[in-house]
């Protein structure tokens, strides 16, 4: 029981309280880690984003960093929200007013522009015919659960703003997520905050539970990786005659392959282009 929370006096923690917030937490645990492990095992080339980009890239140049920025900064706000105790922050200075402010303002901001970045994807998604095309029925759920995360976490944001009797998150929310990770549920905590906050926290959980099983999956191995590559040489189909053609800058120092040689250069070994035919 955490002992700084008037909203935690009275609480009727009855059963289906320790169900959701006491076991159900760690069924979600398991469905993630198993179903992370299985697919790794048994689906490894389905392990992708499956890019739509050579479809159209327009819009997705737009939209995907927009969402992509954004979740990113959703998940450091969640971090300091539910990791970092009140206490912590307010040994550091910073009030809780100081607090509730940053967490609305920049909360709201990468909030919505991670909203807008969806919405631009799924409509793009939905009026571009290949891609939509390449939409399955996974992937349509996939987008309904988690716009349907983003909708209730900012309408808890947006209900605590309107009507001030809700509890604050930081005595309720934040002591019972990190009371999972000790293996200690404090499903009191959880039991009190308002009924937005465990709607959203319910979703979410949901959204964990399918994870591993849809596209989200390559939030796992993000490609960090394609930032330091060589570049990739896709190469226009010969026309017959290539002297039209300007010479190729490349990358990276060539490997001394025949193939790179083009027009009247000579390949290494002396002979011409044509003498290869
Ligand atoms: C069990 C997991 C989660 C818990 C306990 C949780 C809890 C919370 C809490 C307490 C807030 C209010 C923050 C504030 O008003 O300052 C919030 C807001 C929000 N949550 Fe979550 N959340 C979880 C998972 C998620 C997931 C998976 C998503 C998105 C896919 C998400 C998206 C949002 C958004 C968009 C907001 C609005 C404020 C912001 O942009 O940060 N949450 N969440």
């Amino acid at each position: 029981m955490n002992p700084m929370a008037p909203a935690l006096q009275n609480v009727d923690v009855g059963v289906s309280s320790i169900l959701l917030w006491g076991v159900l937490p760690y069924v979600v645990l398991a469905i993630v880690i198993g179903g992370t492990i299985w697919r790794y095992k048994y689906d490894q080339f389905g392990w992708t984003t499956r890019s739509s980009q050579l479809y159209e890239s327009r819009i997705l140049r737009i939209a995907s960093p927009l969402f992509h920025f954004g979740i990113l900064a959703v998940l450091a706000g969640h971090i300091m929200g539910l990791f970092i105790p009140s206490s912590w922050t307010e040994a550091v200075g910073m009030t809780e007013g100081m607090y509730h402010f940053l967490a609305l303002s920049i909360g709201t901001i990468a909030g919505v522009g991670t909203l807008l970045g969806i919405v631009l994807l799924v409509w793009r998604r939905r009026t571009t015919g290949p891609v939509f095309m390449a939409t399955t029925k996974n992937d349509k759920f996939m987008y309904v659960m988690l716009l349907a995360a983003l909708l209730t976490g900012l309408a808890t944001t947006v209900i605590s703003v309107l009507d001030h009797g809700v509890p604050d998150y930081r005595q309720t929310v934040s002591p019972w997520f990190r009371s999972i990770w000790i293996f200690q549920p404090d499903v009191a905590a959880m039991a009190a905050a308002g009924p937005s906050f465990k709607l959203h926290a319910l979703w979410a959980m949901a959204l964990f539970a399918i994870w591993p099983f849809t596209r989200l999956v390559h939030a796992f191995t993000a490609p960090v990786h394609y930032l330091f590559r060589p570049y990739i040489v896709y190469r226009s189909r010969d026309r017959g005659s290539s002297s039209h053609l300007a010479p190729v800058r490349r990358g990276w120092e060539p490997v001394g392959t025949q193939d790179r040689v083009r027009g009247t250069t000579k390949a290494p070994t002396g002979r011409s282009r044509a003498g290869r035919h």
